[in-house]
Order: C-alpha cells, then sequence, then structure tokens
C-alpha cells in the first residue's frame, strides 16, 4: 500500500540557506494493509519529516513515495483529493491543528465542504456522534466548543474521529500517545488496534519503545535520518542487532532509557570499533566505509530482519 523507496529529505537551514541538513537518508520502507509500523527513533532523527513527506506537507529531494503503485508527488487536483481521502496523519501536538479562534468541530466542518458537500445534515450529524462514539468522546462534551476549552487529549481524539470521518486507508500517527493520560491512551490504543482489524495501515511515530513494542508489527529503528534497523517487531526486540538497537533495547530496564544515555554508550561502541551487523553480514562489502552509493547500507541478517552498518553515518 504504501512504499518509500530510497527516499531522501534535505533542508536547506542557516539564515541565508546556504546549508544543507540531510534530514533522512536513503530510506526504505513499506506499510501494509492492516500492519503497525512503528518508526523509533530519539529527536531529530527525521521521523516526522517522513510522515510529512507521505502527507505531501513537505517535499522528497530524492527516490519516490508510493501509494498503491502511484508516486505520491504526481498527484494532482481530484487524484489529490482522493489520496487525503485515504491518508490522513495526525500530530503530537493537537493544539496546532486547531485555530485558537474557531470553535474545535469546525475541523470536521472542513472535512464535510471537502468532501462530503451533498450529505444531508441529518446523515452527516449522526457520521460524527458514530466517528466521536469510535473515541470515546461524548458530543455534548466537545461540540460547540473553543479548543481552549477542551483537553489536548480530546483535542486529540478530535482528530482522530476527524480521521475516520474518511475512509481513511493509512494513519500517520506522530507522537499521538504521549499526550493522552493513562485511561485515554488505553483508549486509544485500543482504537489503533480497532483501525487495523479494518485493514487501516498506521505508520506509528513513538519514541516510546514499550508502546512501539505493544502495538506495531514492524519495527524501524532510526538514528539521524538512517535506517539501523528493521523488522518484524519481535525479531527486532528479540534480537536487536545494531549496536544503537542493542542499547535500546538490549534489557527491559533500559526500555525507559534517556535517548542522551543511549548515544553516550554508543559512543563507546564506536570508539571500540567491534563488527558490526552490516558489515558481517556482507561478505566481500567487509571493507568498511565507503559504501557503494548505489546500494542500501542495510544487510538482510534473517528472513524479514534487515539492519543497518554502524560506522557509516555522518551528521549533517
Ligand atoms: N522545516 C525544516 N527546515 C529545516 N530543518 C528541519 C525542518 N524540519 C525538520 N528539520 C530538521 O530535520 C531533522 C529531523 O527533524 P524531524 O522533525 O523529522 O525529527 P523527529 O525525529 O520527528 O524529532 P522529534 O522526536 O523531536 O519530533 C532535525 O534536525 C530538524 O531540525
Ligand atoms: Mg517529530
Amino acid at each position: 500500500m504504501l512504499r518509500l523507496n530510497r527516499v531522501w529529505k534535505t533542508y536547506r537551514v542557516g539564515a541565508f540557506g546556504t546549508r544543507e541538513l540531510t534530514a533522512v537518508r536513503d530510506v526504505s520502507l513499506d506499510v501494509a494493509p492492516g500492519e503497525v509500523v512503528s518508526l523509533i527513533g530519539e529527536s531529530g532523527s527525521g521521523k516526522t519529516t517522513i510522515g510529512r513527506m507521505v502527507l505531501r506537507l513537505n517535499s522528497v529531494s530524492q527516490g519516490r513515495i508510493e501509494f498503491d503503485g502511484t508516486d505520491v508527488s504526481t498527484l494532482r487536483g481530484r487524484a489529490l483529493k482522493s489520496y487525503y481521502r485515504k491518508v490522513q496523519g495526525i500530530f503530537q501536538d493537537p493544539y496546532s491543528s486547531f485555530n485558537p479562534i474557531f470553535k474545535a468541530d469546525r475541523v470536521f466542518d472542513m472535512v464535510r465542504r471537502q468532501f462530503f458537500a451533498g450529505t444531508p445534515n441529518a446523515t452527516w450529524h449522526g457520521k460524527i456522534e458514530a466517528a466521536l462514539a469510535d473515541v470515546r468522546l461524548d458530543p455534548a462534551q466537545v461540540l460547540n466548543k473553543y479548543p481552549h476549552q477542551l483537553s489536548g487529549g480530546q483535542l486529540q481524539r478530535m482528530l482522530i474521529a476527524r480521521a475516520l470521518l474518511l475512509d481513511i486507508k493509512l494513519l500517520i500517527a506522530d507522537e499521538i500517545i504521549s499526550m493522552l493520560d493513562a485511561s485515554t491512551r488505553i483508549d486509544v490504543m485500543n482504537l489503533l488496534a480497532d483501525l487495523t482489524s479494518r485493514g487501516v495501515g498506521v505508520l506509528f511515530v513513538t519514541h516510546d519503545l514499550a508502546l512501539g513494542n505493544y502495538l506495531s508489527t514492524t519495527t524501524v529503528i532510526l538514528r539521524r535520518g538512517v535506517i539501523v534497523e528493521m523488522g518484524a517487531t519481535d525479531k527486532v526486540f528479540a534480537n536487536p542487532q545494531h549496536p544503537y538497537s542493542t542499547h535500546l533495547l538490549g534489557s527491559v530496564p533500559h526500555l525507559h532509557k534517556k535517548w542522551s544515555q543511549v548515544e553516550a554508550e554508543l559512543a563507546r561502541h564506536d570508539a571500540r570499533l567491534g563488527p558490526c551487523g552490516y558489515h558481517a553480514h556482507m561478505p566481500g562489502r567487509c571493507g568498511m566505509p565507503p559504501h557503494d552509493p548505489d546500494q542500501p547500507m542495510l544487510a538482510e541478517i534473517e528472513p524479514g530482519h534487515v539492519v543497518g552498518c554502524s560506522y557509516d553515518q555522518p551528521l549533517g
């Protein structure tokens, strides 16, 4: 359904846009219907950038993003509208998705105007009620209110309800759980599980390893814009190969380790320069970097489980 094929993103940064920052490098991944793929990585590793490129909020610098075989960068007009009917995103900070001067349910009106212009009022209200019920929101509590009158969790769930009004096939969920309190978290997690059982694919961005482990079928670990390890979640968690993943996932008490701690440990690992999983599994190509730029820097270490090189990741 969704396929990222060797996708790169370079931003122009600096006061005059003279410097380039490569936020995503050579990322390839798939999301199949009904699958949850979690993107895990420290702050700045390119997770949101990937989500934004899928949603066409950022352009792709190199490579292709395909949805059902079509390059999404080519979509225009009707085709683009139909894409947004199927692919929706919800981001970290729900407040940024609402305009404080309008009532929060305006986000539903916008969907109606764009996609359901001919739908009679009664049918439309029924749809909204059903979508709100799906996210365990009481219409009386959330309709006709301004964003500041609602909690972050309520707003987040309204955004999920908005996505449910459309017949989505793919949801980009960027840290949507972190703002929620414990009981709402469980509701939203159940809701995501429910969506996947209806065949919706989810690209689930998270800092929270335990959540990623719990929810996802596939885990993608990103570091500095590069996939360092990817595979079926149970394989990656049970048998992490990249030193970064090993440090992250190596033992349960590490699950809540601070990213800075992981980076520090990794720096110590780099200093020792033991053989990395990638080179160990690429006979004949273990002369150390630089790599052949035409070859993705990922080696398959067991079926459906790939690992990246741990040396060749310059910053910037
Ligand atoms: N619009 C932009 N212009 C320039 N640089 C950007 C832009 N958006 C992101 N970046 C940079 O790209 C890199 C990746 O950012 P991104 O937001 O994708 O990371 P992230 O993994 O989502 O981080 P976080 O966990 O903090 O949300 C960062 O170095 C960031 O500063
Ligand atoms: Mg982000």
